[in-house]
């Protein structure tokens, strides 16, 4: 997995509603193969404003078919960098880009015959608009029903796409747009798609169906309500996918029983590039990204929040505790990938790898 960051040209830039835009990158052929993506990932985009170094992640809207690498950005009241990108970002302006990554993906497969259902509310049909496009594209015996929240009509990102979707693919995909702050008439599909509206969404639109799979991007709070819904309706856990934007700060948890003794001095050593770097950390100190940029070694990191994974390592050899973890997977965790922005060391030496 390629951590670095690329110059890349805007090569478009699109008004997607009052308060969004679109941006396309230029990538040149020579980075093609570095940024071959799956439908749901995301871009880590990094620039200077006023002075100081931003990084944001931001999900590809565009399906790998488009052959296009386009994101949308929603602008958050004082937001650093989704107003500099709704206000003043132009077609031709360069951005530092990282390759795609990140776990909120499918791998579509023209044999399947699935039904996929999606809940996304706001900016958070950006990855699941493009999941969509590609099992419809990719996967022609599959169908799929899209949930999708918004405060009203306005505020729906791809809203002419999407009617053009949906009446291309009537047999298709169903899209029920739910409105917390306009009235169309309908009470089920007005308010915040929270677990009563849920549970009655499902009973309404996908009684005696059957789910292969649902992802869900949106605030935290959504998030958690529709997945549990999901399990009361049948899913299991390993068929619900999630991309969190954002998580609320949460206190320092403390994870491991190691974590809970009297705090000590770690000998941390880092592979990044092929490079060693050597530190000491306390285990009750900072994060071991932290250090890392201490220590002089340049990690890859952008929300530092614990919800992308582009801090992601491996332990080659100690333990480490997590604050919190929104990205890695279950199955990641088991083979000893961290987040290393949430990660703390338990044992007294630890061998952390980036380039694993
Ligand atoms: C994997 C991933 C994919 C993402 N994809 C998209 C995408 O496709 N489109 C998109 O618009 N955004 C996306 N985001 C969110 C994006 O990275 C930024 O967090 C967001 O644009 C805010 O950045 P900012 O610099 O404008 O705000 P900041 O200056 O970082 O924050 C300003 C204030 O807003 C709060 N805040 C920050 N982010 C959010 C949020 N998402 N929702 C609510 N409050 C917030 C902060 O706590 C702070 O109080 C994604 C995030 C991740 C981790
Ligand atoms: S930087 Fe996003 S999870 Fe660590």
């Amino acid at each position: 997995m390629s951590t670095q960051f690329h110059t890349l040209k805007v090569s478009n830039i699109q008004r997607e509603t009052k308060g969004c835009v679109s941006v396309a990158f230029e990538v040149p052929k020579a980075l093609r193969e570095d940024f071959t993506f799956s439908s749901g990932q995301y871009l880590t985009l990094k620039t200077d404003i006023s002075g100081e170094e931003i990084r944001r992640s931001y999900s590809l809207c565009s399906s790998p078919h488009e052959n296009q690498w386009r994101v949308a950005i929603k602008e958050i009241l004082n937001g650093k960098f989704s107003s500099y990108a709704n206000q003043h970002l132009q077609t031709g302006d360069t951005l530092e880009v990282m390759a795609p990554m990140g776990n909120f993906k499918i791998e579509p497969n023209p044999s399947n015959s699935n039904h996929y259902l999606l809940f996304a509310a706001g900016s958070g049909v950006t990855p699941v608009f493009s999941i969509l496009k590609t099992i419809l594209k990719e996967e022609p015996l599959s169908t799929l029903t899209l949930f999708y929240g918004n405060k009203g009509m306005s505020e729906i990102i791809f809203r002419e796409e999407l009617e053009a979707i949906k009446n291309r693919f009537l047999d298709r995909i169903n899209i029920i747009h739910v409105f917390s702050r306009e009235n169309i008439g309908i009470p089920l599909l007005k308010g915040r798609i929270d677990a009563q509206r849920t549970k009655e969404l499902l009973h309404a639109f996908l009684k005696n169906q059957t789910v292969s799979s649902a992802y869900i991007c949106g605030p935290q709070e959504m998030i958690l309500a529709v997945k549990d819904e999901l399990i009361v309706f049948g899913l299991s856990a390993a068929q619900i996918h999630f991309e969190l934007f954002h998580a609320a700060p949460v206190e320092k948890k403390i994870v491991s029983e190691h974590a809970q003794q009297a705090a000590f001095e770690s000998k941390i050593e880092l592979i990044m590039d092929g490079e060693r770097t050597n530190f000491y950390l306390s285990s009750d100190g900072p994060t071991i990204l932290e250090a890392a940029y201490k220590a002089g070694a340049d990690a890859p990191f952008a929300c530092k929040g614990g919800v992308c994974c582009t801090c992601k390592a491996k332990v080659l050899r100690g333990e480490i505790s997590m604050d919190v973890n929104y990205a890695l997977t279950p199955e990641e965790v088991a083979q000893g990938y961290i987040l290393t922005c949430q990660a703390h060391p338990t044992s007294n030496d630890v061998l952390i790898s980036f380039d694993d």
